[in-house]
């Protein structure tokens, strides 16, 4: 199909390059390129595929990018929303069952309508659902968790895509997907989905989304610890409708060892009830005694300032053990719902704090089950260039 002088200036334009770098970049003189966009000349379909190719690899001019739209599905506290709205997606739908979850949800983000609950209804009936741009899902990961799927194990139920609750919840997200066709998604999960039930679990997942619902599929595991200062790796899988060379195979994913240290998140003054009593510190300690002494590596985890925290859990409440702060002549401590808050990315020293309506019990389940806000930034932005030329295309189409 031919393309008018007006579509391929745009097309130009959206690669952010001027017309003597795209002549460069394709091996043409900037002349041709000049009559291609005046319409002397009609664009030979190799050039334009060509062109289209620095689009996907060139940021997109500020100016020039278009609003789209998102549902957020299994959204916890947004973190996959802060990171869409950021490049200017608008959510227009958002699914979160749990009510404290949904409270601290509604305090930092403001709609026009509430959080709706259960997914499952929408699946069932996926027209209940508006049109979006793009489906953004954190799905539940205690299936395919070692900590989940050892539990499962050991109460002698099924897990994963067999477990008739939890495990079909990616089901419901496919449904939505093929009913709604969205431009693009993008799910997120534990490291640990790729290998669960040797692999068996994440080949299913890309079967379903490659081979039945037909999107280009690409999915990387990062490490948040080029970000802030915690080792969290998260595996994200990236999807678009029509097909593209997207990889995340070049996205720019900061160096883990040279990441932040704790000190930059850290409050100077901390109330005394983070404290761990003595009673909880005598049993940590003698825990990884015991535990040592059999040859497992597992206990506490304390650190100071200069160090770089293990995952936080959404059990952290319970005793806090994956990260304690040292303090001299005392106890450690426990992160306060705000340091984590800064731990995973939702506020930054000195800045407006998030809002943290719920107890501190809730706050930790709600960071701990999170994402780490500045690596989905920098997912979303590495699907951007992607997404917009999909949005420019659809505006064409329409035309
Ligand atoms: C891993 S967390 C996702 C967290 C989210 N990405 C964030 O940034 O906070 C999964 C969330 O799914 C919610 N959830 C589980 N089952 C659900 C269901 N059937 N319908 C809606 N939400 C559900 C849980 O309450 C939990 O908050």
């Amino acid at each position: 199909m031919a393309i008018t002088a007006d579509e391929y200036k745009q097309q130009r334009l959206l690669t952010g390059l001027t017309i003597d770098e795209i002549a460069s970049q394709l091996g043409l003189s900037s002349r041709q390129i000049q009559r291609y966009e005046s319409g002397e000349t009609i664009p030979k379909a190799r050039d334009l595929t060509a062109l289209k190719g620095l689009i996907n690899i060139k940021p997109v001019k500020a100016s020039l990018k278009k609003s789209f739209t998102f549902i957020d599905l299994f959204a916890g506290i947004g973190g996959l929303r802060c990171a869409f709205s950021s490049i200017n997606g608008q959510c227009i739908f958002t699914s979160e069952w749990d009510r404290f979850a949904q409270e601290t949800y509604q305090a930092n983000y403001r709609d026009n309508r509430l959080p709706e609950g259960d997914i499952r209804p929408f699946s069932d009936k996926p027209k209940s659902v508006p049109d979006h741009d793009i489906l953004l899902a954190g799905f539940p990961c205690q299936p395919f968790s070692l900590a989940g799927v050892s539990k499962k194990n050991s109460l002698g139920r099924p897990h994963g895509f067999l477990c008739d609750t939890q495990g079909t919840l990616f089901h419901d997200t496919a449904k939505i997907i093929d009913a709604k066709k969205p431009k693009a998604f993008l799910l997120e999960n534990v490291k640990n989905l790729g290998s669960h039930d040797g692999g068996n679990t994440f080949r299913t997942i890309l079967n379903v989304l490659r081979n039945e619902l037909g999107y280009h599929v690409d999915y990387k595991v990062i490490n948040a610890a080029g970000w802030v200062p915690q080792k969290r790796e998260r595996i994200f899988i990236a999807g678009f409708r029509d097909s593209n060379d997207f990889s995340f195979e070049n996205m720019k994913v900061l160096d883990p060892a040279k990441g932040p240290r704790l000190g930059t998140i850290l409050d100077d003054k901390v109330d005394e009830k983070y404290t761990l009593s003595d009673k909880l510190w005598n049993y940590l300690q003698n825990y990884k005694k015991k535990h040592e002494a059999k040859g497992n590596g597992f206990g506490f985890g304390l650190v100071g300032p200069n160090d770089v925290a293990r995952t936080l859990s959404a059990r952290y409440h319970k005793d806090g053990s994956e990260i304690l702060i040292k303090q001299n002549g005392k106890n450690p401590r426990r992160l306060t719902p705000h340091e984590c808050a800064r731990l995973m990315g939702f506020e930054t020293k000195g800045d407006e704090p998030f809002n943290i309506p719920v107890s501190d019990t809730q706050a930790y389940r709600q960071f701990g089950n999170s994402v780490v806000v500045p690596v989905v930034k920098a997912v979303a932005k590495h699907m951007e260039p992607y997404l917009q030329r999909d949005l420019v295309e659809s505006l064409q189409a329409a035309e």
